[in-house]
């Protein structure tokens, strides 16, 4: 690149990362994601060490952050709050100890990693042990005196206990988070009471620790980990292990996965194992925080302007991307529902290149106002498909109208309905042929008849060329009509066919599945098999008895009921029969219900039981598995290496049993 494109490329990258940090830092309301503005920020220090002779100090690469706003009192940091460098591989982290080398050469270097969370920096203040001040990180170097706010923060005590306590002038460093049960049960309230939701626990926790009125901050439950003294080495630690067991000991919070490491090869390990462990943490962390565990190393090491160097962040695969919505068209379900879907600009997530997105209904596009042309803000967590978090305002082009839902059914053109009451808009053609498509999927998808070598095509051809009209013709299909579709031989065909046979024997949970019942999915078909035994007695059983299965409410019930109640499906299910499907559940003997009405919550890896395996055990016995702990969970199953619920059960002070005590008291009837 030319000297003169470089400056003003270098230029544009200012004035955008400026912009970007003043809406972050500032406002506490970011409109690109992390991984957006670090590409900017990479750029930038890409081109500035290309071309050192353009670097100047009103650089965002030569600060920390931005402005204060002058809502609270203004504080200066007596140690600059530092930013952290990144590392995005293990090759990453390879090189930063190999820079650890070349400043002390001949040293070795020991390790502590703890989870990089994904909050607010603050800066608390002790002197003799009483907690005096609290601040923001603000641009680094001068935060917001926000004491009022931090005080209502529990985990923080107002006064330490052991050696710290009697330490003139302390202080710690931390980052306040949001638990995810409290986002999710925050953002449930606002929803109801028809407010602004937030768009993750981190905006949350933001909005939080800024409000001018602590009362209002005490009702929105933070929580903090604190990882840092400043001036550790004054005052008698050597290293930084000997300082997060000090902190404990004077009360404070330090994150239980905290872990020291001997070598950078356990770092790594570390890193991975904790980057797949991030959806049980509880809370949102973006990365691991690698950390010399010598004081003395760290002293000796220093920092930059920008990061100590003597810390390392490991980033994890970003979870969140904006992208722009190119248009937005309307899928057709197995029951008819139109789901309005967002066709994306293709961008990577998490390691999986996102082209669409759902925009679930009518209602959802509405509350959202997702436009074709808007830039889109969309997060993929851990299993959990990718969903639209919020659009960014500030880029909508001009010009662009709300989403209308569609009249008709964009595969058959018949008429679409919204019934009242309900969120989806549906095809009122029960002959659509793109629902009886998604039907013969569904049928036979790994979940529900699991036949195989029925593809995509194999069901366009069946449907299109009217050989099948519902799912009971599959099993009248011979080796010959199959052998007539496009891209089938002889040997493909009789695959076909001895897969649709085999799937005759797959069992009434599957079944029940397959059927495609609305409200109806792998475990409430399992529930209902376990319980009824056959399909037989589900179709007679009433809105009641259904309601009693545990896991089974009254709208799955009513579902069921209404499924069974219409004509065209009674005869569906006779056709099943009449073909040879099993209709019966294989005979499970019956057990004492001893853990009826119990909700227990499974964490870490238990010494003999899968997690499912756990499950089915408890939920055969009656009982509920629960994903969190609150004061209803009535036990916690604890195992190796469990999560933050071990500690929330030991906080609302909820009985704890290890494997060998769940058996037992499965066992005690
Ligand atoms: S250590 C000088 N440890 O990440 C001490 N920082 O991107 C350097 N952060 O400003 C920070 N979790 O607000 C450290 N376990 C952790 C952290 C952590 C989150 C934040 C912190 C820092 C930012 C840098």
């Amino acid at each position: 690149m030319q000297r003169a494109d470089a400056a003003q490329r270098i230029a544009e990258l200012r004035e955008q990362i400026h912009h970007h940090d003043y809406r972050y830092y500032v406002e506490a309301r970011p409109e690109v994601s992390d991984a957006e503005y670090d590409r900017l920020m990479r750029e930038l220090r890409e081109l500035e060490a290309a071309f050192p002779d353009l670097v100047t100090d009103d650089s965002p690469t030569q600060r920390v952050g931005g402005a204060p706003t002058d809502l609270f009192r203004p504080v200066e940091h007596r140690v600059a709050m530092l930013s952290l460098d990144n590392a995005t591989s293990a090759d990453d982290l390879r090189e930063f100890e190999a820079r650890l080398g070349r400043a002390l050469p001949g040293t070795r270097f020991t390790y502590v990693c703890e989870p990089k969370i994904d909050g607010l920096g603050v800066a608390l203040l002790y002197e003799r042990g009483r907690f005096v001040r609290g601040a923001t990180r603000g641009d680094g170097r001068v935060g917001e005196d926000i004491t009022g706010n931090l005080r209502t923060i529990r985990s923080i005590p107002m006064v330490l206990r052991g050696a710290l306590a009697a330490v003139p002038d302390l202080e710690v460093r931390g980052e306040v988070f949001m638990p995810r049960a409290e986002f999710a049960r925050l953002n449930r309230q606002l929803e109801d009471a028809g407010e602004a939701t937030f768009a993750n626990p981190r905006n949350a926790a933001a909005g939080a620790v800024r409000q001018k009125d602590p009362a209002v901050t005490a009702r929105r439950p933070l929580d903090i980990f604190l990882y840092h003294v400043s001036r550790a080495d004054a005052l008698g630690f050597a290293s930084y292990r000997e300082t997060l067991a000090a902190l404990r000991e004077a009360g404070l919070r330090t994150n239980p996965r905290a872990e020291p490491c001997a070598t950078l090869d356990a770092v790594v390990a570390y890193c991975e194992a904790l980057e797949r462990a991030r959806d049980e943490l509880g809370y949102d962390a973006d990365g691991v925080v690698v950390k010399a565990d010598a004081l003395e190393h760290q002293r000796r090491l220093g920092s930059t302007t920008h990061h100590p160097r003597w810390a390392i962040a490991f980033k994890f695969a970003a979870r969140q991307a904006t992208t722009v919505v190119q248009a937005i068209e309307v899928n057709v379900g197995k029951t008819g529902a139109l789901t309005p879907v967002a066709k994306l600009e293709p961008v990577e997530l998490a390691g999986v290149v996102i082209r669409n997105v759902s925009l679930h209904n009518e209602d959802e596009v509405r509350r959202k106002d997702v436009r074709v042309g808007d830039t889109v803000l969309i997060e993929r967590a851990g299993d959990v498909i990718p969903y639209v978090v919020q659009v960014v305002a500030a880029k909508r082009p001009p010009g662009t109208e709300p989403f209308r839902f569609p009249a008709h059914c964009p595969a058959c053109g018949g008429r679409a309905l919204r019934p009242e009451g309900e969120a989806y808009w549906r095809c009122s053609n029960s002959a659509c042929p793109a629902q009886l498509k998604e039907r013969l999927r569904h049928f036979g998808s790994r979940g529900a008849m699991d036949i195989e070598h029925l593809g995509e095509g194999a069901v366009e051809q069946l449907v299109d060329k009217g050989l099948v009209h519902d799912v009971a013709d599959l099993y009248t299909l011979g080796v010959d009509t199959v052998a007539g579709l496009e891209r089938f031989a002889e040997k493909s065909a009789a695959n076909l066919v001895a897969a649709i046979a085999a799937s005759r024997a797959r069992g009434l949970a599957r079944l029940l599945n397959a059927l495609g019942i609305r409200l109806v999915g792998e475990r409430v078909a399992q529930l209902l098999a376990a319980r009824f035994g056959s399909l037989e007695r589900i179709a007679a059983a009433s809105e009641a008895e259904l309601a009693e299965a545990h896991g089974v409410g009254p709208e799955i019930a009513r579902s069921v009921v209404a499924f069974f109640a219409d004509a065209t499906n009674r005869r569906l299910v006779d056709r099943l029969r009449a073909a040879g499907v099993v209709t019966q559940a294989p005979e499970a003997p019956r057990v004492p219900q001893v853990l009826a009405g119990r909700t227990l919550v499974l964490t870490g890896t238990l010494p003999t039981l899968s997690r499912e395996a756990a499950r089915e055990l408890i939920e055969r016995h009656g009982g509920r598995v629960a994903a969190s702990v609150s004061r209803k969970t009535d036990y916690v199953v604890v195992g190796e290496a469990p999560g933050s619920k071990a500690e929330d059960a030991r906080r609302l002070g909820v009985t704890m049993l290890d494997e060998a005590g769940l058996l037992a008291l499965v066992r005690q009837a």
